[in-house]
């Protein structure tokens, strides 16, 4: 029997409450390094505890953003004021969430596909990470596209894990974050993402019943159907929303409080139009529409900041407009005249 089911149902629902979506801050230290790297920050403990607070605790942010999802760094350190983080989240009503699963390693017996791993001892992990006020966490398979790929066995090993992750993530008291990552890379079209995005999402759907998951109590974070990056045909903003919702609405079963959308790659104002986009589609959409963003939403934060302490509330402002703005997208709200006088993150 999971325990609080009904927290967890009620957390499930906080984190795509009207208006409000996921800030995804959990790269991993290699990731972050890479991203701090081409701004010429140095990447320290401290610099990435500092650019964390940042985005954290920018003002006026908790209006649109329920959830932070943390690395395990991240959610061990204190703020400047002494503070562990996840408790400085938690007193600006903002629910902690953890990235649990260990990284997309090569899949035996395939060649360019992972699987994601992280299963043994979870359960163990989740009780610790709960213990430091993490309320969610968030697992992510990667599947990519090519003419032969995904193999059946990349889709079913990844969808079990993820399914294994969701059941004891509940048994826990975590509510789970599912993500199945169908890759932008490559030159396909828009129909084969869907017809990939479909085939997963479907098999994902199939894995959480087998396992028992409970749908009320946890979030999908699928891609968007969209072009791959490569394709010479690039689908227009009302084409990726019409195919996303019909994929959505194929495969995703009713009983899940939210969808919540990662970026991706996408450009920050794209992922914005999109999301705001799909909002606006006639229904039914029987789930809320939101954002778990990373790139997204950090983007441009990241570049205002620049690492240097006097930018410090330029980059927390850069985060705050943005989170505005997908808090917009996420009720359909969302106008091009919301960006006036903002520059746009490079893609
Ligand atoms: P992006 O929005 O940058 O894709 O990151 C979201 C995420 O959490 C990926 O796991």
């Amino acid at each position: 029997m999971n325990r609080d089911i009904h927290d967890m149902e009620s957390t499930a629902a906080a984190l795509v409450a009207d208006g409000k979506g996921i800030l995804a801050a959990d790269e991993t230290v290699s990731t972050l390094t890479k991203r701090f790297d081409v701004l010429g920050i140095r990447s320290t403990e401290q610099s990435r505890r500092t650019y964390r607070e940042m985005l954290f605790t920018a003002p006026d942010a908790a209006d649109y953003v329920s959830g932070v999802i943390m690395h395990d760094e991240t959610i061990r350190q204190k703020g400047s004021g002494g503070t562990p983080l996840p408790e400085v989240l938690s007193s600006l009503g903002i629910i902690p969430g953890i990235k649990i699963d260990t990284g997309a390693k090569p899949l035996a017996g395939s060649i360019g596909e992972t699987i994601t791993e992280g299963l043994d001892g979870l359960r163990d992990r989740l009780e610790e990470y709960r213990g430091m006020g993490a309320r969610f966490a968030k697992w992510r398979a990667v599947i990519r596209i090519t003419d032969l790929l995904p193999t059946a066995a990349c889709v079913s090993a990844n969808v079990h894990a993820l399914a294994r992750y969701a059941a004891l993530c509940q048994a826990g008291g975590l509510v789970p974050i599912v993500e199945p990552e169908v890759l932008m890379d490559g030159a396909h079209t828009i129909d084969r993402c869907e017809e990939v995005t479909g085939t997963v999402l479907h098999a994902v759907s199939r894995a959480l019943f087998e396992q028992r998951v409970s749908l009320e109590a946890m979030l999908l974070k699928p891609n968007m159907v969209v072009s791959g990056k490569a394709c010479l045909q690039q689908a227009s903003v009302p084409e990726v929303a019409t195919a996303t919702l019909r994929c959505l609405r194929r495969h995703v079963p009713a009983a899940v409080p939210g969808i919540v959308f990662l970026s991706s790659g996408q450009s920050d104002r794209l992922a914005t139009a999109r999301l705001n986009a799909i909002n606006r589609m006639p229904g039914p959409r029987p789930w809320k529409v939101s954002f778990s963003y990373g790139r997204a939403l950090q983007d441009c934060a990241l570049e205002a900041w620049h690492g240097r302490d006097e930018n410090f509330e330029l980059g927390q402002d850069a985060l705050s407009h943005r989170a505005r703005c997908n808090g917009a997208a996420s009720v359909g709200t969302y106008t091009e005249t919301m960006e006036a006088g903002r520059m746009s993150a490079a893609a």
